[in-house]
């Protein structure tokens, strides 16, 4: 934990096999040629590149992308975060709820404090998804969440009334394991 920025680092480097196992389903790409398993992701897809449709101007989704792309985008990815810090890959559930997905690896005494959200803490307001993963509707039904946390809430934006947030983190799919 760097007591600095309040922002745990990896002690030893990631290897991409995960993030390549998962984004063979979730991502958006052509096929090359049919890889066998084992082989390196990207010898046998083309994963879909930042272009209008896909994307929009800032790197955020914008057409069907799924995760992988964008979590390729993030200085999270770059620093060595990958699915699993976030889901349980086997269940595929979130491995906390709420802020404490995040604080894992951001301090709360840095964070999840209102000199950093300019927020009460009340309601949904104060959710890091919320300003860090804004979502996006697909097939009218399906919304998601922007993979790669970036920071598209400016620091002048005003910070939504408490009664205005959408939920956070939406209630489990009915079935989902
Ligand atoms: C063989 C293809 C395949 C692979 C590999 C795969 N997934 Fe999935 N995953 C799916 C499909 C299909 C769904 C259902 C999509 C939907 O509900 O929109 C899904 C759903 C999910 C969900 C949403 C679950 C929910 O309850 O809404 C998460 C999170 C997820 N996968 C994470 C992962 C992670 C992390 C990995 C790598 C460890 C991974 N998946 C590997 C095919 C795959
Ligand atoms: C920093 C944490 C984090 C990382 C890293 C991360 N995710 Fe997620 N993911 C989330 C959160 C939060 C949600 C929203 C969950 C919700 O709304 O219930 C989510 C939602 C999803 C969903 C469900 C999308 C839908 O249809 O609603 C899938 C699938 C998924 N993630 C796959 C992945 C894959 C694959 C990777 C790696 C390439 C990845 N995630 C990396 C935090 C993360
Ligand atoms: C496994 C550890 C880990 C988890 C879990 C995690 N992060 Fe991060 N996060 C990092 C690291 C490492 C960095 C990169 C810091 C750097 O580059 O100095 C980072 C960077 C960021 C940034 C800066 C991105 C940018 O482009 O400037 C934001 C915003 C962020 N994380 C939000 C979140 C949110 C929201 C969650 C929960 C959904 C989360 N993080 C979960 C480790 C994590
Ligand atoms: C109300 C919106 C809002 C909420 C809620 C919020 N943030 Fe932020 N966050 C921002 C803004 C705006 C910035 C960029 C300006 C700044 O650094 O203050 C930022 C910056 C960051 C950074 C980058 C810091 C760096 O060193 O570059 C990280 C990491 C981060 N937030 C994590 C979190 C975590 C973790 C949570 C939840 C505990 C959270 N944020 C909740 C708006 C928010």
């Amino acid at each position: 934990m760097n007591r600095d920025t309040g922002i745990a680092r990896r002690t030893e480097t990631l290897t991409s096999t995960e993030l390549e196992t998962c984004g063979v389903c979730h991502s958006r790409k052509a096929i090359a040629k049919n890889p066998l398993p084992g082989e390196p992701y990207l010898d046998g897809y083309l994963p879909a590149l930042l272009e209008a449709g896909f994307y929009q101007a800032d790197g955020q989704i914008e057409g069907e992308v799924y995760e992988y792309g964008s979590v390729l985008q993030s200085r999270m990815h770059a620093a060595g975060v990958t699915c699993s810090n976030c889901h349980e890959p086997r269940s595929a559930k979130l491995r906390a709820e709420g802020n404490a997905l995040c604080t894992q690896c951001h301090l709360s005494v840095s964070f999840d404090v209102r000199e950093h959200q300019h927020h009460e803490p009340c309601g949904t307001g104060a959710q890091c998804v919320n300003c860090h993963m804004p979502t996006k509707t697909y097939m009218v039904v399906d919304e998601r969440r922007d993979q790669a946390c970036d920071l598209s809430v400016s620091p002048s934006t005003p910070a939504p009334p408490c009664k205005a947030a959408s939920p956070a983190v939406r209630p489990a799919k009915k079935g989902s394991a």
